[in-house]
């Protein structure tokens, strides 16, 4: 029996070059070692933006990461992709698990606090479901009972929650329903922007997408930050630390080439316009064939959806079966009653 892989993104637009070195990289290499669940937590959205606007534009941000996911090469023959909130297991066990974890935990936690600042949150006007963004992340780890979670630096410490939740769920019921999952993180944790600001994201207008075509990748090179000090092409250039070597480094395969720049940089017998023509090169080789599986898939109506349906459905038989588990373990009475109605049988609260 293979282990499992859960990890995901919130549905909150394309993504970028940080996204792939960062995470979809390590993903899509583990596919074959793991039995891979990747999921669409457009519920998480909700904890900063619940507004009828922002859930109005779920279905483009969703259709957006699922051919990203798609594109990069993660396979649906091989792995699952699903829709968090096409699940009610997940709203199930989000309250079983709620129970498991204290309130002072959860709101020491800097990402909560980070996250709150960032959507102009205050102590005052923090939902309870912002909170519990950690325990929601928990459920979606522990629904397939996933033994790995590959994700940023800034999820770690939700995944250790996770291990402490599952941990003290066991004790509880004195079953080993959850496996203690690991944590995985990225060795890109995080990619500069093409402005030189430490990371390359959506909000600072700094990304290359990675359905960005030809032609744009070659005008956002263009435009990349470089040594600032460097007016002209003869003054030697600094290399640490550059975004344009960064990227070098990170998708020119052509190590010759980049360690030629690397030198003539140094040594100032090279122009920026060499430099970042060659970069543009490189970074669209890379991309050309996450263009084509784009084509591929975005060129049949519903292929999308299909894949997310398929990927949904497998999902929502572990997620059956991990609440039977999970109810079984507790012995709650509204699943007996349930499970009893669902077999004609009668429903018993008083041992006889
Ligand atoms: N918290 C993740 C993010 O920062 C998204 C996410 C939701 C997730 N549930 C998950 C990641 C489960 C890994 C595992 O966007």
């Amino acid at each position: 029996m293979k282990k499992r892989i859960l990890t995901g993104d919130r549905p909150t637009g394309k993504l970028h070059l940080g996204h792939y070195v960062g995470s979809l990289q390590n993903r899509v290499a583990l596919q074959d070692e793991y039995e891979c669940f990747f999921i669409i937590a457009d519920l998480h959205t909700l904890t900063t933006k619940p507004e009828k606007e922002h859930i109005e534009k779920l279905g483009r941000n969703i259709y957006d990461v699922v051919l990203d996911y798609l594109s990069v090469g993660i396979d649906p023959e091989k792995s699952v992709i699903f829709l968090q909130s096409a699940l009610p297991e997940t709203y199930e066990l989000n309250l079983v698990l709620e129970m498991m974890v204290t309130l002072p935990r959860l709101a020491r936690l800097p990402s909560i606090k980070d996250m709150a600042r960032a959507a102009q949150i205050n102590e005052e006007t923090m939902p309870f479901g912002l909170i519990g963004y950690p325990v929601l992340q928990a459920a979606d780890i522990l629904l397939p009972r996933a033994h790995l979670v590959p994700v940023g630096k800034d999820n770690e410490a939700h995944v250790e929650i996770t291990r402490e939740i599952a941990r003290r769920f066991n004790r509880l019921y004195d079953e080993e329903v959850f496996p203690i999952p690991d944590v995985m993180i990225g060795d890109v944790p995080t990619l500069v922007g093409t402005d030189g600001q430490a990371k390359m994201s959506k909000s600072l207008d700094n990304a290359i997408y990675l359905s960005d075509d030809a032609k744009t990748v070659e005008r956002k090179v263009r435009g990349m930050y470089t040594d600032p000090n460097r007016v002209r092409a003869d003054i030697p250039g600094r290399v640490e630390g550059n975004p344009v070597f960064i990227y070098h480094d990170a998708f020119n395969p052509d190590v010759d080439e980049v360690n030629d720049l690397k030198a003539r940089y140094r040594k100032g017998t090279v122009g920026d316009v060499e430099v970042k023509r060659k970069l543009a090169r490189a970074i669209n080789n890379f991309l050309d064939p996450i263009r084509e599986r784009r084509a591929v898939y975005a060129a049949e109506p519903g292929k999308v959806e299909e894949i997310l349906m398929d990927g949904t459905r497998r999902m929502q038989e572990e997620a059956r079966a991990t609440m039977h588990r999970v109810f079984s373990a507790m012995g709650l009475p509204g699943p007996l009653l349930r499970g009893a109605q669902q077999r004609g049988e009668p429903f018993r609260l008083l041992d006889v």
